[in-house]
């Protein structure tokens, strides 16, 4: 089939070489022209493991291009919507800006019988408002088709989503957009993956309540993290043993320092926002909860450093282990780890943070911070270790790897992903989150 992909970031990216992979004609369609030039060449302008490989096998097929003029969607049978929905300044409601600008300027270049995909996660109720405008101007019909991907995890996630989800219009619009997408996802249907065929609001809804969902999950031991500091419990054990019930499940029951990126915190928060402008916040007032759990995290990471530094950060030297949201990414969006990274800097700290992959992104938004490429350099005469995003080059670190650069004998585990015992049969204090 012919497709378009308004959108080229982490979600339309992936999704227009993903589709090119099972087959498809696509051209993906940005207004931002480096990005554009880049993945014309066959570079990915973000890190993903596997999407660089994807890229360059579809671009050399001649099933894949890309481009910053809309009016190349012209002749595409069903177009992508993938374009970010970042948190409103000024409050906690999504910004449907570039939603409502990719639709406005696609509708010129629709024909007849085309097919618009919403795959943006956007407030209940939009793919209803959006319909209307696209069938009033012009003969083609939306469907609302959630993507859960996760970031490390994208090109998998996109060739073989554990579900696929449609919202479609009643009646005979509604079987129509069903065969055309069935035909985008000839492929993936036919690996037996699970479809749930819905209306707008639920296709909607299914994407924000999972974010939700797990959201509220790694609150939910964050917070017996809290409990477990206080108790001398191990939250991790109490993971294990709680994982154990088939109901609960161990994933997602990794307590830190807590989840960022650019989908859980602001989907928590466009939801209660929109809850609240449905008359049902009380409905999820509790994600409010979720979110002051999530954040108090951070707290306690940066107020464990400044305990091991004697409440004195001015000055010390600490090495900060993670820059990304979480592993085998380059994201730094609403990151744990650069918050505490930035906030042991405002206090005065002398701050080395290092990261295999989110340097650039980080010192972009953060050119106070200093940064070190090399481990040993971020390491070098550090008073205190803090590791906060789990890439396996931190996380298998053991203390004769680290004792020839640092000058103290302290790690803080903001992510729980070292082995207490070897640290501190190696005479280092071992600080972790809900546990002894
Ligand atoms: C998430 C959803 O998983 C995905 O389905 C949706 O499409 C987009 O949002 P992503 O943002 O890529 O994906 O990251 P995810 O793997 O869900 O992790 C989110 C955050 O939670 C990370 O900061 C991670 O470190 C944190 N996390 C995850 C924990 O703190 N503990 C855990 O046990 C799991």
């Amino acid at each position: 089939m012919k497709l378009s992909v308004i959108g080229c970031g982490y979600l339309g990216a992936v999704h227009a070489a993903s589709m090119a992979q099972l087959g498809h004609e696509v051209v993906g369609i940005d207004v931002d022209e480096a990005k554009i030039a880049s993945l014309t060449r066959g570079e990915a302008t973000f890190f993903e493991p596997g999407l660089p490989e994807i890229l360059a096998s579809a671009i050399a097929t001649g099933r894949l291009r890309f481009s910053t003029e809309m009016s190349d969607a012209a002749g595409a049978s069903v177009h992508f919507v993938a374009v970010g929905t970042p948190q409103q300044r000024g409050s906690y409601a999504a910004d449907l800006t570039y939603v409502d600008a990719a639709v406005n300027a696609l509708i010129p270049f629709l024909s007849d019988g085309d097919l618009v995909v919403g795959k943006s996660t956007v407030p209940v109720g939009t793919a209803e408002r959006l319909a209307g405008m696209i069938t009033a101007a012009s003969g083609a019909q939306l469907a609302w088709n959630p993507e859960f991907l996760r970031e490390g995890f994208a090109v998998k996630d996109t060739i073989s989503p554990d579900r696929l989800v449609y919202g479609l219009p009643a009646g005979a619009a509604g079987e129509r957009a069903k065969a055309q997408l069935d035909e985008v996802y000839a492929t993936t249907l036919a690996n037996d993956t699970p479809l749930v065929v819905t209306d707008y609001a639920t296709a909607e809804l299914v994407k924000v309540s999972a974010n939700a969902f797990l959201a509220t999950k790694i609150s939910f031991i964050n917070a017996m993290a809290e409990i477990a500091e206080v108790t001398g419990a191990d939250v991790t054990q109490l993971a294990d043993a709680l994982g154990f019930d088939a109901r609960i499940g161990r994933r997602f029951l990794g307590a830190g320092v807590g989840f960022g990126g650019g989908c859980l915190p602001k989907d928590i928060r466009a939801f209660t926002a929109r809850a609240e402008e449905l008359g049902r916040g009380e409905s999820v007032a509790f994600l409010k909860e979720v979110d002051k759990i999530n954040l108090r995290r951070r707290d306690r990471v940066v107020d464990l450093v400044v305990d091991a530094l004697g409440g004195e950060p001015f000055e010390k030297k600490v090495a900060v282990l993670g820059l990304a949201f979480k592993p085998f990414s380059d994201d730094v969006r609403d990151s744990p780890a650069l918050d505490v990274a930035v906030r042991l800097h405002g206090l005065g700290a002398d701050v080395t943070a290092t990261d295999p992959e989110a340097i650039p992104n980080s010192r972009r938004m953060h050119p106070q911070l200093t940064f070190a490429e090399k481990l040993e350099d971020a390491l070098r005469d550090a008073e205190v270790i803090v590791l906060v995003t789990e890439w396996n080059e931190f996380r298998h670190l053991l203390p004769a790897d680290v004792e020839p650069y640092t000058s103290g004998r302290t790690i803080i585990d903001g992510r729980n992903a070292l082995d207490p015992v070897a640290w501190r049969a190696a005479g280092w204090t071992y600080v972790g989150l809900g546990r002894p």
